[in-house]
């Protein structure tokens, strides 16, 4: 699986975090976190839902501090993602939770993007950084890390998302932030339809202009939305093993992909956070490949469906394109 060149398209840096890692930074920056181990850090990711993963996660982001901090999250995630055959990456961060801490949105996007300047000379991933919202924050506090990342983000944030809790906090909520990030000439992502409900994404389609859709899941309620969805070619990125983890689904046999793919909706297979969720984005492609029995044709369509749904250049896009066909044949 690792020979298929991959795109990922939904990744969030602060879920890569790995437990071992988090130890070591707490311990260069004087931070506790509530465990006596990595082991036991690990151990205790059990989680019942968005919102329990959601404290662990926000909790663990309190070691970061440093602009050579992002650097090495950002760094360590590279090179774990090359050996699975990532050749470009659109990775999210969230500002607000690291700003609230008092660590500038300079250090944050300094380290970051550092990281991913190198990754391209010396890995050859490409990328295109995405700064998250939280939509539990509201939107008052969205459009003001909207203003500071146009000022300091400038040439290195490429694009908007919307993350953390869903339920409760509709995309609509977003519109005018949305629409200022449109003006300032960012792309548009959302998550939408991952614990809330199909309306969550047409709402992100009409109201954000949401590009693309992160997660989705939830959209095969509602079969005028799968219509439009297809005949749009919007790009959904699907993360099975954060769906299972979250009890979004039961099982993995029991994943939409299958239904999705059948469907002909534009659906990409990511990993979410793959240091809580046990994988990274070629253990996400094993796991639906063999759990609802995936064909070689069926992975060269969720690895092209990412090269069509990402934010690359058309050049960049074309190489990717033969490289995929390269291992296709
Ligand atoms: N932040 C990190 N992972 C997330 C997810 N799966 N859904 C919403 N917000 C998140
Ligand atoms: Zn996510």
């Amino acid at each position: 699986m690792a020979r298929v060149p991959k795109v990922e398209l939904h990744v969030h840096l602060e879920g890569t975090l790995e437990p071992e890692h988090a130890f070591a930074l707490g311990q260069r920056n004087g931070v506790a976190l509530p465990y006596a181990s990595a082991g036991q850090m690990r151990d205790a990711y059990r989680f019942s839902d968005l919102r329990s993963f959601l404290d662990v996660y926000y909790r663990a982001c309190s070691v970061l501090a440093t602009e050579r901090d992002f650097f090495d999250l950002t760094w360590a995630y590279l090179e774990r993602a090359a050996s699975d055959g990532v050749r470009h990456v659109e990775p999210f961060f969230d500002p607000q939770t690291h700003l609230a801490r008092g660590v500038s949105m300079k250090a944050v996007v300094g380290g970051i993007s550092a990281a991913l300047e190198e990754g391209r000379g010396s890995l050859g991933i490409s990328s295109r950084l995405i700064m998250c919202f939280l939509r539990d924050e509201g939107a008052a506090s969205a459009a003001e890390v909207l203003d500071v990342a146009i000022e300091v983000g400038r040439g290195r944030i490429a694009g908007v998302g919307l993350d953390s809790a869903e339920v409760g906090f509709p995309p609509g909520l977003f519109a005018e932030v949305f629409r200022r990030a449109r003006t300032a000439g960012l792309h548009r992502v959302a998550h939408a339809g991952e614990e809330g409900p199909a309306s969550y994404i047409t709402d992100a389609l009409d109201t954000l202009g949401a590009e693309r859709i992160d997660h989705g899941v939830r959209c095969l309620d509602d079969p005028d939305l799968v219509r439009r969805l297809v005949r749009d070619r919007v790009c959904l990125t699907v993360c099975p093993k954060s769906n299972v983890s979250l009890r979004v689904v039961d099982r993995m046999e029991d994943h939409p992909l299958r239904r999705m793919l059948d469907a002909g909706l534009a659906v990409c297979v990511n990993s979410d956070d793959p240091a809580y969720f046990g994988g990274y984005v070629a253990d996400n492609y094993r796991a639906v490949c063999s759990a609802l029995d995936l064909d070689p044709d069926e992975v060269v369509t969720l690895a092209r469906n990412a090269i069509e749904g990402s934010f690359a250049e058309e050049a960049r896009k074309e190489e990717l394109r033969r490289e995929l066909a390269a291992v296709a044949s």
